[in-house]
């Protein structure tokens, strides 16, 4: 844990409000660099899991002691002395590590615009960035941070890993429009559930598959089976990720979540306990088709649900998922500490409390 909490001081310091045109007073003046200096950082203080961060270092690390290249010149900047805790977990190169901090960049821009969308009032335990400084700035907000994980990735200078780093801001945008949409009457339980994962896909997983593919690209370019592999783990962990926070949706309180639970419903959502509840009790299949905006939808579906077997067969798909990533992890060409923490990550979405 001890470098991710290093990274979050670095991403703290990139976020720092500066006026490349040198006309500093006049942000000053007006207050907008201290801030917005101020709202930039605000999730980050308050010390997110820091998830996608770990699992890229991890996958760096899992990938660098896999190829039996000496290891390159790169590798070595990162025992400086402040970092000295870093170097003695991993062996990372500092492009990696900097793809821990895009990650986690681009994370935290998309919860500043998704609690704009959702319309929430509470985020990590405390009120959203929305709910105290509003709308307009909130998504001003997000659109800073991610210009400042552009830099950051610009200054990596490998165009097919920014290119890989890119499209996970596509696949957000992609995702929260197909979650806006709503499948069509006639679609088959089937189609439901596959136009659901892959949603789940492009709003969630995508961010950990194209870190892991980076850290992989970055460790040894012209491996592509190597770089494919760690896609799929990231992939099938972060769908894992999102099943269990959809599953929490049902089933945990707000105060172990830090943030609202039993929202889904209320947003128009159907996640996977839902859609699996639907082949007991076809009366929720208008309820999803109206967006469970009838007055009182949203509260009878839900117990509907909680008293499905869509509980126990989200779970259950959860496993599915969480043992392809371990099948992946287990396939890297060595294994060490990293892939082993790979591992226990996987599984550990299987009973994951908040
Ligand atoms: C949280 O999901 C939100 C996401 C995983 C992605 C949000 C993406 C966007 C808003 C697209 C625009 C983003 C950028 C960076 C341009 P949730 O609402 O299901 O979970 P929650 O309970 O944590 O809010
Ligand atoms: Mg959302
Ligand atoms: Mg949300």
């Amino acid at each position: 844990q001890e470098h991710v909490r290093q990274m979050q001081n670095d991403i703290m310091e990139q976020l720092i409000p500066q006026d490349a045109s040198g006309a500093v007073e006049n942000l000053a003046d007006l207050n907008v660099t201290s801030n917005l200096g101020r709202m930039t950082h605000y999730y980050f203080q308050q010390g997110g899991k820091m998830l996608r961060p770990t699992v890229s270092l991890l996958m760096g690390n899992a990938c660098n002691s896999a190829s039996n290249r000496s290891i390159p010149e790169e590798f070595l900047a990162i025992p400086i002395s402040d970092r000295s805790e870093i170097s003695t977990h991993l062996s990372v190169c500092q492009n990696q590590f900097k793809i821990g901090m895009i990650a986690e960049m681009i994370h935290t821009a998309s919860l500043v615009h998704d609690d704009v969308i959702d319309e929430a009032n509470t985020r990590r335990g405390s009120a959203s960035v929305n709910a105290v400084w509003g709308n307009k700035m909130s998504v001003l907000v997000g659109d800073f941070i991610l210009a400042r994980a552009t830099q950051i990735l610009c200054s990596i200078g490998k165009p097919n890993v920014i290119s890989v780093m890119a499209s996970i801001i596509e696949d957000l945008v992609l995702g929260e429009f197909m979650q806006m949409s709503v499948t069509p009457p006639d679609a088959t339980p089937a189609q439901r559930m596959k136009a659901y994962i892959e949603k789940t896909h492009r709003k969630t997983a995508s961010l950990f598959a194209s870190s892991c593919r980076s850290a992989a690209i970055l460790s040894d370019p012209s491996n592509a089976n190597l770089h494919q592999t760690a896609y799929e783990y990231g992939r099938n962990l972060g769908i894992a990720f999102q099943l269990a926070d959809d599953l929490l949706d049902f089933i945990s309180t707000s105060d172990e979540m830090g943030k609202p639970v039993a929202a889904d419903l209320k947003l128009g959502l159907a996640t996977a306990p839902v859609l699996y509840a639907c082949d007991q009790y076809p009366e929720l299949v208008q309820m999803l088709l109206r967006k469970f905006k009838q007055s009182g939808d949203a509260e009878r579906a839900r117990e509907i649900v909680v008293n499905s077997d869509g509980i126990i067969r989200t779970r259950q798909l959860i496993d599915t998922y969480s043992q392809e990533a371990v099948k992946m992890a287990s396939s890297l060409p060595n294994r060490n500490e990293s892939t082993e923490q790979l591992i226990k990550l996987a599984l550990s979405q299987s009973d994951r409390k908040f």
